[in-house]
């Protein structure tokens, strides 16, 4: 993958290191990032109903898509804030700027 493009930085669980370096273009679904690079987000459903992919946005939330109503669902049914999101489901934007930062931390499954 090239390294043009959004960078979203993978953290350990804890939050504290970076686990992976990700590089994808605008539009591009955060669970093929993660594919493609290996990085350690767990996936079970790939379809916004488990909750496995979760993730806590630490920085760049700004570049990520408005949730789908069925990604809203999910993150409005975890209780766990609007800086979570669910990789299977969120997108980087349309109009994310190369150079662009996302850092987020795999938090697992919510129930
Ligand atoms: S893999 Fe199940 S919600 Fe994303």
């Amino acid at each position: 993958m090239s390294n043009d493009g959004v960078r979203i930085d993978v953290t350990t669980d804890d939050g504290n290191k970076v686990a992976c370096v990700m590089h994808a273009l605008a539009g591009v679904l955060l669970a093929d990032a993660c594919d493609a690079y290996g990085a350690p987000v767990e996936f079970s459903c790939r379809a916004a109903c488990c909750s496995s992919c979760r993730v806590r946005v630490l920085h760049g939330s700004e570049h990520l898509a408005a949730p789908s109503a069925m990604e809203q669902e999910l993150i409005t049914g975890s209780g766990k804030g609007n800086d979570v999101r669910y990789c299977c489901a969120a997108t980087l934007r349309a109009d994310a700027p190369a150079g662009a930062v996302v850092r987020m931390q795999p938090l697992g499954r919510a129930f």
